[in-house]
């Protein structure tokens, strides 16, 4: 790691390549007029260092991105106020970028009918600039991707140009602040949050500051509140110590101590146990390639695979796995089947096996959500970073393609 890399990630948390530093530092020296990088890194002031930072953050979002996460908090929220119709509710967006998420927050649980006064809205995000355009409210089409533009008839007004701004009710119920992740003090604000949103952050860290960062966000977050996370953030959560939530596609997560095993989907529960899995909102109902042979199975296949998960949810082990290989000779091409064995041998601390059988699982089924993340977990675990990012970003195009269709 260069001397610029350094410093930029010691700024910022954020794992940026060498290309990018030095792009970002040739246009800074030349609109500072500095001609030499040692000159410019040794005499950097605190000024100049936020400018330099404005040029390699990704301050990319738009409203209702990823729609059903905000569907999911807000159920939250309502069942939190059915309980206590008194409180107020405290959500933190961070990063929040331009303000599209914490705005996109706040306009769902109004339509939801919650007053302004249950819920406030706190959003940070490291650049100065990103946080200067979420107060001024005003956006362009950019900001505008989602197909439903209902709620910009509802909450916005023409600002010219083609630019809509945010009305004052939705905007009065969100406070912007700049700061960074990594240098918030929880001390005086832990566990004051019932809902984080931290979304489209960790992907840009390596493992020691993302680790660093969770560690922030759990002691942010209530012992009962809830987390929504980016698609292919999910298994880094689960890593340390968060277990996903059953809502669909919301990428929703809780602390794994207040996680209740009752609530948790199937497939999560048979690995929770040594390292709890991330969900699988996104993939399909399991799939395999060929039409199964005429089988001459005494009970229907399926439910070798159901026996199977609730064998291993009662720890034993060894009739799980038979219960698969009994699926498997008569489905040789099960991608679920595989990816069930790859658990199984997870939770008796064979990594290699379990890589195996994965591996053999996204063969069948190249679109296998979980397995992908699984094996990038495996993949971080051994050191590999440039693996379990490749097996990231795969599961991440598979959650969007399927999405979209
Ligand atoms: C891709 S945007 C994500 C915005 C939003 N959460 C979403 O998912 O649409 C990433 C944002 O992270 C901010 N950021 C980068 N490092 C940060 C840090 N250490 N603390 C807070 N914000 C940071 C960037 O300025 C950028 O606006």
């Amino acid at each position: 790691m260069t001397p610029a890399q350094s410093l930029l990630r010691e700024a910022t948390g954020l794992s940026l390549s060498r290309s990018e530093v030095e792009r970002a530092i040739k246009n800074r020296m030349e609109l500072t007029a500095v001609a030499d990088t040692d000159a410019y890194l040794r005499d950097i002031t605190p000024e100049e260092l936020t400018a330099l930072v404005e040029l390699v953050v990704v301050p990319e979002s738009w409203f209702y991105r990823d729609a059903q996460a905000f569907s999911a908090m807000t159920d939250f929220v309502r069942a939190r106020l059915a309980a206590d119709s008194g409180r107020l509710v405290r959500l933190l967006s961070i990063p929040c970028a331009g303000g599209e998420e914490p705005y996109t927050m706040a306009m769902a649980l109004s339509d939801a009918g919650i007053g302004p006064r249950n819920f406030i809205i706190d959003a940070y995000d490291i650049s100065p600039v990103c946080v200067e355009r979420a107060r001024s409210g005003i956006y362009g089409r950019n900001a505008f991707r989602a197909q439903d533009l209902s709620f910009r008839d509802a909450h916005f007004s023409s600002a010219g140009d083609g630019d809509y701004r945010i009305n004052d009710a939705i905007r009065q119920q969100v406070r912007f602040k700049q700061g960074n992740l990594l240098e918030l003090a929880p001390g005086a604000r832990n566990g004051l949050y019932d809902v984080i949103f931290c979304r489209n952050l960790l992907i840009y860290f390596d493992k020691p500051t993302t680790k660093a960062a969770i560690a922030k966000l759990e002691a942010l977050l209530m012992d009962d509140g809830q987390l929504f996370a980016g698609y292919a953030e999910v298994p880094s959560f689960c890593r340390h110590g968060f277990s996903p939530l059953p809502y669909n596609q919301a990428f929703g997560l809780q602390k794994e101590a207040s996680a209740p095993a009752l609530i948790r989907p199937a497939p999560a529960r048979v690995s929770a146990r040594p390292a709890p899995p991330p969900s699988r909102p996104a993939a399909p109902p399991p799939r395999n390639r060929a039409a199964p042979p005429a089988a001459p199975a005494v009970a229907p296949a399926v439910d070798l695979l159901a026996e199977a998960r609730r064998l291993a949810d009662l720890g034993d082990i060894k009739a799980a796995e038979n219960a698969c290989r009994d699926h498997l000779a008569r489905h040789p091409e099960s991608a679920e089947a595989y990816f069930i064995l790859g658990l199984l041998n997870e939770l008796t601390n064979k990594p290699q096996m379990a890589a195996d059988y994965w591996k053999r699982c996204i063969y069948l089924q190249p679109d296998h959500y979980e397995a992908l993340c699984h094996l990038a977990l495996l993949a971080e675990a051994n050191n590999d970073a440039a693996g379990a990012a490749a097996l990231k970003a795969r599961a991440a195009r598979i959650y969007k393609r399927q999405q979209a269709s």
